[in-house]
Formats: C-alpha cells, sequence, structure tokens
C-alpha cells in the first residue's frame, strides 16, 4: 500500500486575542503583509509587500436573502495560528510540496440586530495571500442563503488582466490581455501583470459546496460575482459553514506564479488511503477522426468505435508503451441530437458493434486499459441514476479511467455546470468514482481549484479551449500564444486535458483548421502543459514511422521537481522538469507567433553526471504559419556546465530529453 505522509510539520498555535484594532498577519519570510480592520462597521482588508501596496483597501461581506453581513460589524478576537510542512503527492509537477504560512482567523461581530458572528481566516505564504469566510451555526445564521459576496480585490493600479469574459462556455475561450478597466466580467483565475516585479492571479481555491468565483469591476477594484443558480441565488449554505479560499498569488515574476503551490496548499490532504491505483500514463483514443468528422460517435457506416478499430488502438497503445486507450461513441445514446436528448444515453449498454467485455479482456492481455467515456449531454440527473451501477461494471471489467462530458449550455435542470449545484455533481461523480477505483478526466467541468490534492483520481479537466479547436473551429484553430498563455490562467487550478500531439495538419471537414504551431511546438506541449495523463491525441496511422513520436513515447507525465527558466505570459515559456524518481530532465519550450532565440543554461543538473541530450528542434524552414513540419532531432552530450541555445520558430517550440549517463 501506498501512502503519502506529511513528511515534516510544525504546527504552533500562538495566541488568541481580544481586539478593538487592526490586526495584522505576515508571510513567514516577511514580505507580504495582510492587515484587517473595521472601519464604520465595514470589515476590509489590506495587502502590502514591504512599503508596497498590492491590494488596497478592500470590502468583505455578504448580501443574504435574509439580512446582510457586511457593513456592521466590530472586531471580535483573533486567533493565530503557523503551519512550516512538507507533504507528498501521489502525482505532480513536484513531488514534494512546502506548505509554510501564518494564519490568523478574525471574528466579526454584528454591532446591532441579531447579533451574528462571520469568522474569516487570512493565511500569508511567502507566494500569496488567502483567506476563507466561516459562518458558524447560530441562532440568525443556521441554514442561508447567499445572494452576493461582496468580497473586493482593490487593485493598486490599472494592471493589465490576462482573462476570459466571465460567460465563456466551459471556458472555451481565448485569454485576453487588457488593462482590468476596459475588461467586462472575468472569470477566474484572472492572472495580472501590475509592473515588472509585481504579478498576481486571483481565484478559488478548494471550490467545494460553493459556486464559482467569477469578477465583476468598478474600475480597477475586483468584486467576486458568484455564479447563480437559476432564481437568483448564488449560494445556499447548509452542511458546509466554510467558502472556498480567495487566493491571490503573488509574485516578483511570471515564473513565480508558475511556481506557486498556494492552490494545492488550500486544499485538503488527500482523502484517498491507498492511491496505488491511481497512476499517471498516456493515452491514445478513438477521437481525433470524430473531431475531423471522418468518423461518428452514432452508429452507422463511419461508427468509430467498433471492435476492430478499438483493438487496433490497443495494438498500437501496447506496442509503444502507452496505458490507455479512450474510446468514445462506444455506447447507446449517440443516434440523435444528443444535447437535446441526453437523457437517452446508457453508460452499460455497448453498441452491437462493441465488444465492450471482449476489449476489456484483449486491452489487459496487452498491458492496456481502455477509459470510459461518458458524454452526458448535460443531463446529469440521468448520469447520476446510473452513475453507481456504470462505475461498478467499468471496475468489474478493469476499465480505470473514466471521461466525463457535459456538451450543453446548462444541466437538463436549468443549472450552470460552474454552479453550486454543478460543483456538488462534478464532486459527487469524484467521490463516486473513488469508491470504484475509477480515475475522472473531466470535460465542459467548473474552474478546476487544486482539488485534485484532495482527490487525486480527479487526473485533469478541460475548462479550456483544447486543441480539439484546431479541428472545428471555423476561424482557423487556436493562435498560436495560445499556450504561451494557458499554464498561467488556467492551469493555475489543475491539470488540463489539453490533448497535445498533433501530428498531420490536413483537414477535410473544415479546410484551413489545423494547429497554429509547428510540430516542434506540438512536442513541447508535454512538458509545458501539464496532465498526469496526456493523451497522444492525432490518429494512430498518423504516428507510425515518425521519429518524433519517439518522444511521445518517453515523455513521463509524472515529475520530481519544476522549475521555468522562461516566462512571459503570452510571448514564451520554457518548462524545465524533472522525471519523478530518475535523474532525467524533459525540456519544453513554446513561442507565440514570433520566432524566438533563448538561453538556456543547465545548471539545475546533477553536477557529479554527464547527460545525453536529445533535442527535438523546429528545422531551418519551419514556420507555423507555411511549412509547420520540419524538425531537427540532434543529440549532445551535456553537463551542469552547458548552455543551449533555442531557436524557436514562428509558433514553434523545442522539447529536450536529458537522459542521465
Ligand atoms: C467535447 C469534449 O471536449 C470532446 O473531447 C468530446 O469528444 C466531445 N465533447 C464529445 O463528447
Ligand atoms: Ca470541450
Amino acid at each position: 500500500m501506498k501512502k503519502w505522509f506529511v513528511l515534516a510539520c510544525m504546527c504552533l498555535t500562538m495566541s488568541t486575542v481580544a481586539l478593538a484594532g487592526n490586526v495584522k498577519v505576515s508571510s513567514p519570510d516577511g514580505a507580504l503583509t495582510v492587515t484587517i480592520g473595521v472601519d464604520g462597521g465595514q470589515a476590509w482588508y489590506q495587502v502590502t509587500r514591504g512599503r508596497e501596496v498590492i491590494i488596497d483597501r478592500s470590502e468583505l461581506g455578504f448580501v443574504l436573502k435574509d439580512g446582510d453581513l457586511k457593513g456592521n460589524f466590530k472586531m471580535g478576537k483573533a486567533v493565530r495560528n503557523s503551519l512550516d510542512e512538507l507533504w507528498g503527492q501521489p502525482w505532480g509537477e513536484d513531488a514534494v510540496v512546502l506548505n509554510h504560512y501564518n494564519e490568523v482567523k478574525v471574528s466579526l461581530h454584528e454591532k446591532s440586530g441579531s447579533k451574528r458572528r462571520l469568522d474569516v481566516t487570512f493565511r500569508a505564504f511567502d507566494d500569496g495571500v488567502a483567506f476563507r469566510y466561516e459562518y458558524p451555526r447560530q441562532p440568525g445564521l443556521q441554514d442561508f442563503v447567499i445572494m452576493d459576496e461582496v468580497t473586493q480585490f482593490a487593485l493598486p493600479s490599472d494592471a493589465q488582466a490576462w482573462s476570459i469574459p466571465a460567460l465563456t462556455a466551459y471556458y472555451e475561450g481565448i485569454y485576453t490581455r487588457e488593462p482590468v478597466s476596459r475588461k467586462g466580467n472575468m472569470a477566474g483565475p484572472v492572472t495580472l501583470e501590475v509592473s515588472d516585479s509585481l504579478y498576481m492571479a486571483i481565484m478559488d481555491a478548494n471550490l467545494t459546496d460553493y459556486s464559482t468565483m467569477n469578477f465583476s469591476h468598478e474600475g480597477t477594484t475586483l468584486k467576486a460575482d458568484l455564479v447563480p443558480w437559476q432564481n437568483g441565488d448564488r449560494v445556499r449554505v447548509g452542511d458546509t459553514r466554510v467558502s472556498p479560499w480567495r487566493a491571490i498569488i503573488i509574485g516578483r515574476t511570471a515564473a513565480d506564479i508558475l511556481l506557486s503551490r498556494m492552490p494545492l496548499n488550500l486544499n485538503e490532504p488527500c482523502k484517498i488511503l491507498d492511491t496505488s491505483w491511481v497512476k499517471p500514463t498516456k493515452y491514445v483514443g478513438i477521437w481525433w477522426a470524430l473531431q475531423k468528422q471522418r468518423w461518428t460517435w452514432s452508429q452507422g457506416e463511419r461508427h468509430g468505435a467498433t471492435t476492430a478499430n478499438t483493438k487496433r488502438y490497443i495494438d498500437f497503445a501496447s506496442r509503444h508503451g502507452l496505458g490507455g486507450v479512450l474510446v468514445e461513441g462506444w455506447n447507446y445514446g449517440w443516434d440523435t441530437d444528443w444535447t437535446r436528448h441526453g437523457d437517452g444515453f446508457s453508460f452499460t449498454r455497448a453498441y452491437p458493434d462493441y465488444d465492450l467485455e471482449g476489449l476489456c479482456r484483449y486491452a489487459a492481455e496487452r498491458g492496456v486499459r481502455i477509459i470510459a467515456h461518458n458524454e452526458t449531454g448535460g443531463a446529469a440527473q440521468n448520469y447520476e441514476n446510473q452513475m453507481e451501477d456504470a462505475f461498478a461494471l467499468y471496475e468489474s471489467l478493469g476499465i480505470n479511467t473514466v471521461k466525463t462530458g457535459y456538451v450543453n449550455s446548462h444541466f437538463y435542470n436549468g443549472e450552470l455546470q460552474h454552479s453550486q449545484w454543478g460543483v456538488q455533481h462534478f464532486r459527487k461523480v469524484i467521490e463516486t468514482a473513488a469508491r470504484h477505483h475509477l480515475m475522472i478526466v473531466n470535460h465542459e467541468g467548473a474552474m478546476p481549484s487544486g482539488i485534485q490534492r484532495t482527490w487525486p483520481n480527479l487526473i485533469a479537466t478541460e475548462s479550456m479551449r483544447g486543441q480539439e479547436y484546431n479541428a472545428f473551429d471555423r476561424r482557423g484553430g487556436n493562435p498560436p500564444y495560445h499556450e504561451c498563455i494557458l499554464p498561467f490562467t488556467r492551469g493555475l487550478g489543475g491539470p488540463m486535458d489539453f490533448t497535445p500531439g498533433i501530428f498531420e495538419y490536413r483537414n477535410d471537414s473544415v479546410p484551413g483548421t489545423r494547429p497554429q504551431t509547428t510540430l516542434a511546438h506540438q512536442l513541447a506541449e508535454y512538458v509545458v502543459i501539464y496532465s498526469p495523463g496526456h493523451m497522444a491525441a492525432d490518429q494512430i496511422e498518423n504516428y507510425e514511422h515518425q521519429p518524433a513520436f519517439k518522444f511521445i513515447e518517453d515523455v513521463p507525465t509524472d515529475w520530481q521537481r519544476t522549475l521555468v527558466p522562461h516566462a512571459a505570459i503570452g510571448q514564451y515559456v520554457t518548462y524545465a522538469r524533472q522525471q519523478r524518481g530518475t535523474d532525467n530532465w524533459y525540456i519544453g519550450s513554446v513561442t507565440d507567433a514570433t520566432a524566438r532565440d533563448l538561453t538556456l543554461s543547465l545548471d539545475f543538473l546533477d553536477k557529479d553526471k554527464r547527460y545525453m541530450a536529445i533535442i527535438y528542434e523546429d528545422g531551418p524552414e519551419a514556420d507555423y504559419r507555411t511549412n509547420p513540419y520540419p524538425m531537427t532531432i540532434r543529440r549532445l552530450d551535456v553537463d551542469h556546465t552547458t548552455v543551449l541555445n533555442l531557436h524557436l520558430a514562428p509558433g514553434g517550440g523545442t522539447a529536450i530529453q536529458l537522459l542521465a549517463q
């Protein structure tokens, strides 16, 4: 049994004080300070870095259906706490994570009326600050409804914000950079470039039984804008008496934002005792040919999920050491307009030309697992009704992963994917799956918020505009800068099921639509975009006899340590990641439409070792617009003193394998 222990822990409750004045809490390194106060009954907080105001006085509180919880407070007691621990992840970007913070929990007391109490806990880390509300049960505050959360984030200036609009369907939008004042309502995470030495990202962490936080703003003051239920309620507070954490990651560089593990630290420790069945892997699938309309999900002549096709995919996965085969369109429900008739989906009955049991056996004999696809069309209730039986069946057949989908503007009951109902539904799926030893890849979900720490069987989420748009987008596909933004925004919440690795750019269904990147960029995505369960997304015939496919075979999906040598949001980013449990390193670097020459020092390598570098780079003629394919593969003997010059073509990339000798 594999267990993950807290590796070192020092937990100290420092003091409890009754207070009338302001309360302060500083980060362990002393650089960041949160001040909490009450003026004229209104509670506020402020964040400073040294003398610099990072978040100016910002209001706290709620509008409730039944009496507001704001503007009528006096400060109560403050309880302090600290933690300095290292904890291990069953999989992740780093094997071990430092969780080091100082905390203060302040009680706010209503001065009149029902004299209720609202608690707010603030944590100051070296890489940011976070706070969450607690609603102690008390007369006048039993179950209640939040109509608005007044939480503000008053920015020090009109910072450049990277974000997508609040109501982007399933977050499948292109992030843009504009001054906050010119933005409309935004979905979180919102990533901010305030100055050359101040970067921030504001987001939900530990989104549990609450609705997702979007942002409205007045000028440069952001305000929480919670996704409503249909009747306008924002959150129905019952048994869960805490809000998610409002996390503000703070760094001096854009790379600091990528390396912050604060969102994970703000989530609860792992609830799965034995995680030995949660296994990072790579997979191929009956998928890209569906996106390109060569095959169909529904039955008929071009049905993709046939026994014969699936066997070919299993054989390929087995030959190339890939652990999974995703099969979409294997089950009844696809033959009508399934977004309108999602109630017709069966998650247990296979189409007649798909031998569910036989294929699971065939896969097992070859060391491969089937990934079952469960598209709901938004009929989440239909899914909940079948989930227990379906998951029990999958478990009995040796299926270890389920990819879920919710293609619809809302669920059949009218609620939105990122509403509280949606968040509750997705959690139900993850917890039920865990009981059946199933990993989940969730498409069209809520915005992830680091809950993979608690439920590591949630191996990836979409909640972004993935590679699939390079098949069907009528405007040509994702822009070349897209993957230079995703890690800094969507990626902060958790692993991304982006589905990299397209090798063949011809498109008969939407001519001209294709990856707007070079082939080397497609390889680099395996390192730049983080997921413990990456897909090799192309049709398998496009990988045959392609020397570049060796990189996809070799690249791991689980890491010991992650570094970010270059980072400029929307322009370029380089990751260097050490393979879990080995001395090998992998490097991925991607650029936008501009060619780049980047200098990369390998000073992070073990000083006592030599390495064989295998470099997959854009060939001399490569350009995403005119000729995306040219790639040079070269080998080099390197060590920690080596400095590499990376040349990235327009829309290009570099992928490097460093094998310890
Ligand atoms: C959208 C998902 O993102 C995609 O991966 C899937 O193939 C289709 N829905 C069909 O479920
Ligand atoms: Ca999608």
